[in-house]
């Protein structure tokens, strides 16, 4: 008989995982790999695994004397497929820890369709293996249950926002890859043109504008599940290459917007995970998750709000804070009730930290049970000082009191971190495992240290409504309709309203230091398709891999993708990046220095 396939007539009738004693009796074909193999006393029992899990199957040598011989050749990893009965397990040899471990395959027939080298580690979640070792053998760890499971989870996410988008009206439409480098805030990667040497394209950091032009098109609703370039430094929850949900909409206004992601998040987690978030997600002001978390992703699962001081201080006697607020910068601190628990040396400790993080000090308070202060600080504040700080802060005896005294920016973002790192280690979230919440009231604009004007997400951006006559004379004022979508205190997207007329757009550009001719020649393709009719439209997009970390586990982006790139920016699996030969870079102009 001739064979077509490396199967033969053998085919799979269930998947490993999937066996349960209602199968018992069954003529069963499995296929997968060796995932464990003992002889025992002649008897060969292989566990064989694929992505659902793991089942057992029993070569007898009496039983089945030819798949029993082949049988003994099996090593780890071999790929093979087996068919035989399922019978149920002798009841001592019941496994209750393996949902397959009530029944068994007895073989009676088996191919071995591959040989396999020997695993650089042992196939288990368990094995402690190094993570550069893990990306190194990408393959290998990818067989690993919980990457198996994690990728199952990204799937379904896909699943979900796609169906829930879909639903929702809006078309999948795919943007290009090579474009146009247009500034968004991070380095862009260029691919060099062949057929015009010395010009490039640029990979899109996110299709910010084609999604519009897509809008002024007349598609009216729009998604993408998206990749995006960034050339920035890598961090845990940062990739070189990542992707986004992408969405635009015409006609919307920033309560739309919102209405629609929420709708798209519960679904989501309700989807991929079976959990119900409650409903409506809270809205926060960015001053206002400022002045009280000191960051525009605050987790509020944790009280611990932060106290601004720096009225009290401005006069004070001691010089540091008086003259810390005098420079412009501010006085906060973070009271923390009940802090008996943090000794003296981990006070210390907090201290190196908080200099790590770039804070030159932290002075701190505590307060005794009988009410006295513990401080390095105290006798540089006078009996007023002393009193209002202990008004505002709300201090009580077993409270810890941490100053940082610095320019906004760094005395915010210090106190930040120590909240959560003293909210974790003294156990005081509220219990909630999903805290979601827009921030929304960003303003358009910030300064930069040397004073000048920058925008605070993007150039797209459109003012409030409200604000569009501010942009005149008072910029620094404007309100932006951007809103960004925070998960457990992380970023899981943003987005906006844009600016739909062209010379809210051009005055915006100038503000940020074009002049016409400068704007039109980098953004000439846009202002002009804003000129063609372009309907008021907005947007969002998720960082669909943060999304799933948060939803699938793992410790940093890289657990839920299945090739990424190492912090060092490299492909441990495929060597990349690499050299290419002389040849490839003359065809393009190239010359490497
Ligand atoms: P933004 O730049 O805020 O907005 O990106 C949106 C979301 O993408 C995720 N993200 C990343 N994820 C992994 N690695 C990275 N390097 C990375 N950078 C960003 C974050 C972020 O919130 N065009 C706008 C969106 C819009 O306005 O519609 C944009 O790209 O979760
Ligand atoms: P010093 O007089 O420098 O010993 O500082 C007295 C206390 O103030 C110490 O507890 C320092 O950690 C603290 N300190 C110094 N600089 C700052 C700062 N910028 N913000 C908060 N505390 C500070």
């Amino acid at each position: 008989m001739k064979q077509l396939d490396p199967l033969g007539s053998m085919r799979r009738t269930h998947y490993c995982g999937m066996l349960r004693s209602e199968h018992v009796g069954e003529e069963i074909t499995l296929c997968g790999w060796v995932h464990r193999r003992r002889d025992h006393g002649g008897v060969v029992f292989i566990d064989l695994r694929d992505r659902s899990g793991v089942a057992q199957v029993v070569f007898k040598p009496d039983a089945a004397p030819v798949a029993h011989d082949k049988a003994s050749r099996l090593r780890t990893e071999f790929v093979m497929v087996a068919s035989g009965r399922l019978e149920r397990r002798e009841n001592e040899a019941i496994n209750p820890k393996l949902p397959t471990g009530e029944v068994e395959l007895i073989a009676s027939d088996l191919r071995i369709l591959n040989i396999a080298t020997t695993p650089p580690f042992p196939i288990e979640d368990d094995a402690a293996v190094d993570e550069a070792l893990r990306l190194r053998h990408r393959v290998h760890d990818l067989r690993r249950p919980l990457m198996q499971a994690r990728l199952k989870t990204r799937h379904h996410l896909l699943q979900s926002v796609r169906a829930a988008c879909s639903d929702m009206g809006l078309y999948e439409i795919e943007t290009p890859i090579l474009n146009r480098s247009t500034p968004e805030g991070a380095r862009d990667f260029l691919v060099p043109s062949r057929i015009y040497p010395g010009s490039f394209y640029a990979l899109p950091q996110s299709p910010q504008i084609i999604k519009q032009l897509l809008m002024i098109a007349g598609f009216d609703g729009y998604f993408q599940i998206a990749r995006c370039f960034r050339d920035e430094d890598q961090r845990a929850d940062r990739q070189l290459e990542f992707a986004q949900i992408d969405i635009e909409m015409s006609f919307v206004g920033v309560d739309d917007v919102l209405q629609m992601l929420e709708e798209l998040t519960v679904r989501a987690f309700r989807d991929v995970c079976g959990l119900e978030l409650p409903r409506p997600f809270p809205r926060y002001g960015f001053a206002d998750v400022q002045a009280r978390y000191g960051t525009d992703r605050p987790d509020t699962r944790f009280g611990l709000e932060l106290v601004d001081l720096s009225d009290i201080l401005v006069n004070s006697d001691f010089n540091v804070f008086a003259q810390a607020v005098r420079k412009g910068g501010i006085v906060k601190a973070l009271p923390v009730p009940n802090a008996e628990a943090v000794s003296r040396s981990e006070l210390d400790r907090l201290i190196e930290r908080v200099q790590d993080w770039g804070a030159k000090g932290m002075a701190w308070i505590r307060v005794a049970a009988d009410g006295t202060w513990q401080s390095p600080i105290a006798k540089y504040l006078d009996d007023a000082e002393q009193q209002q700080i202990a008004e505002r802060a709300g201090l009580r005896p077993g409270h810890l009191l941490l100053f940082i005294a610095d320019r906004p920016a760094l005395a915010n973002d210090v106190l930040s971190r120590l909240r959560l790192e003293l909210g974790n280690r003294l156990g005081r979230g509220d219990g909630r495992d999903w805290d979601a919440l827009f921030v929304v009231d960003f303003p358009l604009f910030e300064e930069t240290d040397n004073g000048q004007l920058t925008y605070m997400h993007m150039p797209f951006v459109a003012p409030l409504e409200d604000d569009v006559d501010l942009l005149a004379g008072d910029p620094l004022k404007v309100r932006a309709t951007h809103y960004d979508l925070i998960i457990n205190g992380v970023e899981m997207g943003s987005g906006s309203l844009r600016n739909y007329r062209s010379d809210v757009q051009l005055k915006i550009l100038e503000l940020l230091g074009y002049d016409e001719a400068e704007a039109r020649g980098r953004f000439g393709f846009l202002l002009d398709a804003l000129d063609a009719g372009a309907p008021p439209h907005g947007g969002f997009a998720f960082g669909f891999d943060r999304l799933c970390l948060l939803l699938a586990g793992g410790d940093s982006l890289r657990d839920v993708i299945a090739f990424p790139k190492t912090q060092r920016a490299q492909d441990l699996f495929m060597q990349s990046p690499a050299g290419v030969d002389a040849g490839q870079l003359r065809e393009l102009g190239l010359r490497v220095q």
